[in-house]
């Protein structure tokens, strides 16, 4: 059986990675983030955690974790440059090229971690047949990982959890050869479930804060209401930036995405008893697998939260993984 006992998250966010190991014992030895917002959140819900608040360029293990035995890094690197939506200029954009800085910290390491997770947008791997996510694996095979396109799967959210986002995202899984004599992670033996309804989350009789509901003057409620109309209640509308449209399935969320808090285009709305309203900021934890009786934000914007939710990894989905790795045997 593999024994991970010590965590190091890069782009730690609102700690995604984080919750998930908490939850199997593995103790967050460093954390990583830019972000002012990310790092008061992380401090807000890990008041013990050790948190290096620089630009990833700047980070060196040397004066902290540099000669502990590190089992697990884990790195939800930028994804702008990677996405369908984004510029899609890939490791060319200055945001592409922290991926680099991982391979750079963990040479730093005395020993190389057993276990590499890292997660992204799935045109990482669907790009020109897989030629960004070769370029990862040929870096981390270069450090004696084994990785291949197998152990990097595009997984959706709402199959591994109960969560009713459609959330699809790539993982890269990689073992070091020193510890492991294959890599077996894939799609195949991961365990899939049904997930909740969305209605299971939302009660849609139950009036929330009026600063969720959309004025009838407010530029896209005629849009949204006709989309209602033609429709019902069961679904799940989106603003985009020039329209607005419906989610493909009935009680499914779509994917929540950083946009959300930079603009507001893709912020979900329903249609409740009482209007046409955005998903609250409880609910949307709750479909980030996110627990509201122990996850809190500090005193930030909005804005601020919805782009980290967007952000995050969802914690049970890398439960999942974690679960089979650590059922492999290792030396
Ligand atoms: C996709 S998010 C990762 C989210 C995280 N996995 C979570 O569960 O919340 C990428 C994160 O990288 C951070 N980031 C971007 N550029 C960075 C840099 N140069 N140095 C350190 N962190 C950076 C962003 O602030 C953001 O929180």
């Amino acid at each position: 059986m593999t024994n991970l006992q010590n965590h190091v998250a890069l782009f730690a966010g609102l700690g995604g990675f984080i919750l998930a190991t908490e939850k199997l014992g593995i103790k967050t030895v460093l954390a990583n983030e830019i972000d002012e917002n990310c790092n008061k959140t992380l401090k807000t819900n890990f008041p013990d955690l050790y948190i290096e608040k620089k630009d990833i360029r700047e980070l060196s293990f040397v004066d902290n974790v540099r000669n502990k035995d590190i089992d697990l890094v884990t790195a939800g690197f930028p994804c702008q440059s990677f996405s369908v939506a984004g510029e899609n200029k890939g490791f060319e954009d200055p945001r592409g090229k922290l991926f680099f800085e991982i391979p750079r910290l963990l040479k730093e390491l005395k020993d190389y971690p057993k276990v590499i997770i890292l997660e992204n947008v799935p045109n990482l791997k669907n790009f020109n047949s897989g030629e960004r996510l070769s370029v990862i694996i040929k870096e981390l095979r270069s450090m004696g990982y084994w990785v291949n396109q197998n152990n990097s799967m595009i997984l959706n959210t709402n199959k591994y959890t109960k969560s009713p986002q459609s959330r699809n995202r790539l993982y890269v899984v990689a073992l070091h050869s020193k510890f492991f004599r294959s890599n077996k992670i894939s799609k195949e033996i991961l365990v899939e479930t049904k997930p909740h309804s969305l209605w299971k989350i939302i009660n849609k009789s139950k009036k929330v804060d009026k600063s969720y509901y959309l004025s009838n003057e407010n530029k896209h409620f005629h849009m949204l209401q006709n989309l209602v109309n033609k429709h019902g209640k069961e679904f799940v509308y989106q603003v985009r930036r020039s329209d607005v449209r419906v989610a493909t399935q009935k009680g499914v969320c779509p994917t929540l995405t950083a946009n959300m808090g930079l603009g507001g285009h893709n912020i979900p709305f329903i249609s409740d008893d009482f209007g046409i309203r955005t998903l609250t900021i409880e609910e949307l934890l709750t479909l980030q697998g996110l627990n509201i009786k122990n996850f809190n934000f500090p005193d930030i914007s909005r804005a601020s939260k919805l782009e980290m939710l967007g952000n995050a990894v969802h914690p049970e989905v890398i439960l999942e993984i974690l679960n089979k790795i650590l059922t492999l045997k290792s030396s």
